[in-house]
């Protein structure tokens, strides 16, 4: 309460660079720790408040086993079993929960909505998902990049390993997408981004001043070609679940598939940030074959957010 240096994290442009460097240190020394099973409670006595107001898998086991192995403890909570789902102003809520506990992390629908509770906050606040951004996911994407390219034997991370990669992007033009720029914008890489028409990426929702940090494709194909990482997300999204038969015709050509990462490098990597649907918009023989990280990307969402939840009330350790 009362922390003039407080921070929030409600999308991927909230740190620098040099924060995303001091970031992904910290989770190399915190995942050593986990596999070595050595104890880091640095949290103790500290309460992280989950607020879903749509399902999530990985978002909560992360979380709330991250939370737990710092020492800390968690409040789960969702839009049915809260006032949430009784119309309590979202400003209230904010300002009741924020007095209880040390943090919080929301997934909800608008973007504004996560907004308006940390405007009423007294504790940090996380985004765990919204319609706009989804920066957790990619905190744990380029984790995951830097571990296959860019860190020695001894754990050391070489942040260069991103500077003009070119990161493809097949699919909706959603928070993922958003968020693949805002970080590309940051972190000197490029996205090659390749939507159905009527989906595309628009650079004032992801909140971008440089648009030189992507490129349009009408081609999937096209995106990935010379690609170092492929990714892609479901074709709809939670929330737009009215709109899934339209957008599965509309998506039909954009399945990332073995044609696909032919013409990415040959060491190109794929990602996906899951729930995956195999012969939708991934084929199995991707997210299943020898080029897909896509469960140490899953694992990493832990160590990145343990991480993220040192630096947001802890500070820069080290
Ligand atoms: N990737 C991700 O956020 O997964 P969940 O929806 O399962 O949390
Ligand atoms: N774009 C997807 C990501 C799920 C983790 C969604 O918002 O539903």
């Amino acid at each position: 309460p009362g922390n003039r240096l407080m921070r929030h994290y409600l999308q991927f442009k909230d740190l620098r660079a040099e924060e995303y460097a001091h970031l992904f240190d910290r989770a190399a020394i915190i995942k050593r720790r986990f596999k070595n099973y050595e104890k880091y409670q640095p949290l103790q006595d500290r309460t992280l408040a989950m607020i879903f107001e749509k399902a999530s898998t990985r978002t909560r086991v992360s979380f709330e086993a991250g939370m737990y192995q710092m020492g800390g403890s968690v409040v789960h909570l969702t839009t049915g079993d809260s006032q949430l789902g009784r119309a309590e102003p979202i400003e209230d809520s904010a300002r009741v929960i924020s007095r209880m506990v040390d943090i919080v992390m929301i997934r909800t629908f608008e973007q504004t909505k996560l907004e308006r509770f940390a405007a009423h906050s007294r504790v940090p606040v996380i985004n765990g998902l919204t319609n706009e951004y989804h920066p957790c996911q990619i905190l744990a994407d380029l984790f995951t990049f830097i571990e296959q390219r860019g860190m020695d034997r001894r754990g050391a991370i070489d942040m260069d390993c991103l500077k003009g990669r070119v990161v493809a992007w097949v699919g909706d033009g959603n928070n993922m997408a958003n968020t693949w720029l805002q970080a590309a914008e940051i972190l000197g890489f490029t996205v090659h981004v390749s939507t159905p028409s009527g989906y595309e990426v628009d650079p004032a929702v992801a909140g971008i001043k440089d648009t030189r940090c992507y490129k349009v494709f009408q081609d999937p194909k096209e995106a990935c070609r010379g690609a170092d990482l492929v990714t892609t997300d479901v074709w709809t999204s939670m929330g737009y679940e009215a709109e899934n038969e339209a957008r599965r015709a509309a998506f039909a050509d954009w399945c990332v598939d073995a044609d696909m990462m032919a013409v990415a490098k040959p060491d190109a990597l794929f990602m996906h940030c899951l729930p995956a649907h195999r012969g939708e918009e991934v084929a199995a023989e991707v997210i299943d074959g020898p080029q897909s990280v896509v469960w140490d990307e899953a694992e990493n969402r832990m160590h990145v957010q343990k991480a993220l939840m040192e630096y947001l009330l802890l500070g820069r350790i080290g």
